[in-house]
């Protein structure tokens, strides 16, 4: 019975119906109110930098059937800047988008992009690229643009070490994390409009990533991430901190696993108990020449495809499949932006329906057969 949810949980911004359950693994479909979209999970999200994704409108991104797109605060806080932002009525209003929006809080982004950020207490210390002058991100901030921004969930600033790093760091990071959160709390000056997600830390360490867990559900937020993973280290180590985490955070609240992106690893996360997901991966390797397809992905700018007249994926339905050949694109990706762009349609097109499959599995109770189908397509026999 579809109309009484297995699981259900209630926040002023965000009510989370879990719909269907997986019998053998951990894998469930749920329904996500937001105050702009009702969204279904699992979900992929994809990264819209600036405010769009590059070389994709809304209107595109409304009829790949997204939900959800991600922002990044650290992009957004410097152009077109909080005050023009709030003169727009928020992002939602600025780039007419009237569904699903998610803000990463910067500070990872920050990290990644920028080698010179110093981490102390109080924030995160970086050089502006722009004009080389030192600036701060503190939770504090980070919130207040999020807030300006107005998007539907907001992302803690967290102290993010690489996945690789060991020792002292892991747990200093960790428990910063921890005290950024309760200041982040503080910080939300629309906490019944815009929801405020936590993010577990703690390295590969399975009892820092427990205590972790256990420390954020205490503050009892309306969703939680799983944050610090994706970053180079074995898949074995990496599913093993999501599957602990998934066992620790609430069964009827959503759960985030930020920058997970490879089909793959969507596949193997929901059967975790994962229900979002985000990474640029889909759209940078478009911007590569790379179209994924089922069994893995092909590399347009290769002399191979200079004749061949068939389109990408023949049993894809998105207009880039519809209406161009891989000849096209083959010629189109290393001159102009084009074939870029045509590509960046079908990837997300990808992505949007192996997200739709893995549901329409989970909620028919097929999915540890999907999974098997979709491992043999994908890396060779069946054992
Ligand atoms: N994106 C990918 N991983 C992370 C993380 O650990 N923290 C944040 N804030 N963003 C991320
Ligand atoms: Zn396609």
């Amino acid at each position: 019975n579809l109309t009484t949810p297995l699981e259900t949980s209630t926040s002023p911004a965000l009510k989370f119906d879990v719909l269907a359950k997986c019998s053998t693994t951990k894998a469930r479909a749920s329904k996500m109110h937001l105050p702009h979209y009702t969204a279904h999970t699992p979900m992929f999200m994809p990264v819209g930098t600036m405010g769009s994704i590059k070389g994709i409108t809304t209107k595109q991104l409304e009829d790949l059937d997204c939900h959800v797109i991600l922002g990044n605060t650290y992009h957004l806080g410097s152009r077109p800047g909080p005050e023009l932002l709030e003169a727009a009525g928020g992002l939602h209003e600025f780039m007419s988008w009237n569904r699903g929006l998610l803000t990463d809080s910067g500070g990872f982004q920050m990290v990644s992009l920028l080698r010179l950020a110093n981490i102390t207490e109080e924030g995160v210390e970086f050089e502006n690229p722009h004009d080389g002058k030192k600036m701060m991100l503190t939770p504090e901030m980070s919130i207040g643009l999020q807030n300006a921004i107005g998007a539907d969930i907001m992302m803690q600033l967290d102290d993010v070490v690489s996945s690789l790093t060991t020792g002292d760091r892991v747990e200093e990071a960790m428990w910063r994390s921890v005290r950024w959160l309760d200041r982040s709390i503080k910080a939300n000056k629309r906490p019944t409009e815009q929801n405020l997600f936590p993010i577990v830390q703690g390295g590969l360490d399975a009892r820092l990533r427990t205590l972790s867990a256990h420390e954020l559900i205490k503050r009892d937020s309306p969703g939680y991430a799983i944050g610090g993973l994706s970053g180079g280290e074995a898949k074995d180590s990496f599913w093993r901190m999501v599957s602990l985490s998934t066992d620790i955070l609430p069964d009827n609240k959503p759960r985030y696993c930020m920058g997970v992106g490879y089909a793959e690893d969507l596949v193997v996360c929901s059967a975790l108990g994962v229900d979002m997901y985000d990474c640029v991966f889909p759209t940078r390797t478009a911007r590569f020449g790379n179209a994924l397809v089922r069994t893995g992905s092909l590399a347009l700018k290769q002399g191979r495809f200079k004749n061949d007249l068939g389109p990408i994926d023949p049993d894809c339905s998105c207009p880039t499949c519809k209406n161009y050949t891989r000849a096209y694109l083959h010629t189109t990706v290393t001159k102009d932006t084009t074939g870029c762009h045509l590509i960046t349609i079908h990837n997300i097109a990808y992505q949007m329906r192996l997200m739709r499959d893995i549901r329409q599995a989970i909620v028919d109770d097929r999915f540890p057969e999907f999974i098997r189908e979709f491992m043999s397509i994908r890396f060779g026999k069946t054992v």
